[in-house]
């Protein structure tokens, strides 16, 4: 890779530290201590948070979102903005990026104030309002607490927003889940403010992965929310490899990034939906792949080694987040499938499952919940249940485990509802001697 100054990787020089550590934080202070030969400096270049100064293929977006906010440098009022695209498509990056470039001209931007909130965060209508009107508290006085009634807190705000003055634009990042956790309610109250408004005004900029949200909304609320959209379509695998590049520059010495790596975490991230956040991700775990094998150079090899392991992190995650009966459901499945080195019958499954939840202590759910979660887990991709013949007794289901036993079992036995049936074994073992034989290696 180009660019930045060129650092000589010290091929072939010994690794190992020269006292041997004894203790955990001799281990860490080793391995912080030791400059990476792959990384540059910091890899928050490759983290999520991390916004860089360019934004490959959001050209046009940066420019729409940009037209629509700058009538606010010149006094003047913005529409609403609806931003809306699959996740991982650049909402996020593009409105910060807009944001920053306003914010920079101070002194044409200084009646605007940006409020930013990710609604993913943000539990009531209340907390909403209250973090809102807080961020113009000038005084520990103005702040307002919790405990007031909705329309107190209406009331404070506005007050708050009006001696403030100005443009205000609010940026409801995952708009999506406030409607869904809370409805529209809190939205009709945000749209219709600049009618009690004299001195201040709002401009309301939703972001959202689902635009299919805004069917759920009140009509006046979705055509005040609607007077702009603009989409943020998936990126293709040439784009992803655009963004990788530029990102890899920054983020990794030179000569280091073999050939073939950023093209392989495009590939598999476009497969994904087209994905730019994975396809960071990928690179990412990809290099402390390389590192972990105290290799000098990020191969094809580790983007398939991190592909895997970062798709075991997905599952697992989503073991874990599931509703405890469908825990015990699924743990009930991979016993038995364990067990018999096969599928299970689906007549077997509620029985299994009936069995575990009493041996836990658990008042056992009707076999047509249990039959909804069977459905739940095939649609996560956790199982699969495939049509088998019996012969003259009719047809039946079979249960099929996708996801690596081994690795499942000790993330549901982490959960101290499952942990009591639990057998005695070490998750971070498994792990890694799965991580070190993957099994599937995808396409390529
Ligand atoms: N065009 C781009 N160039 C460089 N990096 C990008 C680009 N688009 C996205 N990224 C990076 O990918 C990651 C995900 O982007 P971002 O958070 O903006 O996605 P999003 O559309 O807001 O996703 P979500 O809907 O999940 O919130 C971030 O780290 C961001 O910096
Ligand atoms: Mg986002």
């Amino acid at each position: 890779m180009g660019g930045g100054p060129a650092v000589a990787p010290q091929l072939g020089s010994p690794a190992p530290p020269p006292v041997p550590p004894t203790t955990a934080g001799g281990f860490l202070d080793s391995i912080l201590e030791t400059k990476s030969e792959l990384f540059r400096a910091s890899r928050e270049v490759l983290r999520d948070s991390y916004i860089p100064s360019r934004l490959p293929h959001r050209e046009q977006q940066i420019r729409a979102v940009a037209e629509v906010l700058a009538p606010a440098l010149r006094g003047d009022v913005p529409s609403n903005l609806l931003l809306y695209g699959k996740i991982g498509t650049g909402k996020t990056a593009v409105v910060s990026q807009v944001v920053q470039d306003i914010q920079r001209r101070a002194e044409l931007a200084s009646h605007i104030a940006f409020i930013y909130v990710n609604c993913g965060n943000i539990d009531t209508p209340y907390s909403l309002l209250q973090n809102i009107a807080n961020t113009f508290a000038k005084t520990e006085s103005d702040r307002i607490p919790t405990g007031w009634s909705l329309d107190r807190v209406q009331v404070a705000m506005r007050r708050l927003m009006e001696s403030n003055g100005g443009t205000v634009i609010l940026v409801l990042d995952e708009i999506d889940r406030l409607v869904a956790r809370s409805g529209d309610g809190v939205l009709y109250t945000l749209s219709q403010i600049n009618t009690e408004l004299d001195n201040a005004r709002l401009v309301l900029l939703g972001i959202s992965n689902d635009l299919k949200f805004t069917n759920h909304l009140d009509a006046r609320v979705r055509s005040r929310l609607n007077e702009e959209k603009i989409l943020f379509p998936p990126y293709d695998a040439l784009q992803l490899q655009d963004i990788l590049r530029d990102r890899a520059k920054e983020a990794f010495r030179d000569g280091v990034v073999d050939p073939g790596v950023v093209e392989r975490c495009a590939a598999y991230a476009a497969l994904e939906n087209g994905d730019a956040r994975r396809a960071l991700a990928l690179l990412r775990l990809s290099a402390e792949m390389a590192e972990r094998d105290r290799a000098k150079r990020i191969t094809p090899d580790h983007v398939v080694k991190a592909k895997n392991r970062l798709e075991q992190d997905i599952i697992l995650d989503c073991c874990r987040t599931l509703p405890p009966h469908c825990k015990v459901l699924l743990y009930a499945i991979l016993q038995a499938c364990e067990r018999r080195r096969n599928g299970v019958l689906t007549g077997e499954v509620y029985d299994a499952y009936r069995r575990l939840a009493e041996r836990l202590g658990l008042q056992p759910l009707h076999a047509r919940s249990i039959s909804n979660y069977v459905s739940e887990l095939e649609s996560l991709g956790l199982i699969r249940a495939t049509i088998v013949s019996r012969g003259r007794g009719g047809r039946t289901r079979e249960i099929l485990v996708d996801v690596p036993i081994s690795d499942t079992m000790p993330a549901l036995e982490e959960d101290p509802l499952i942990a009591p049936v639990g057998r005695p074994h070490s998750r971070g073992q498994l792990l890694l001697t799965n991580f070190d034989n993957p099994g599937r290696t995808g396409p390529f």
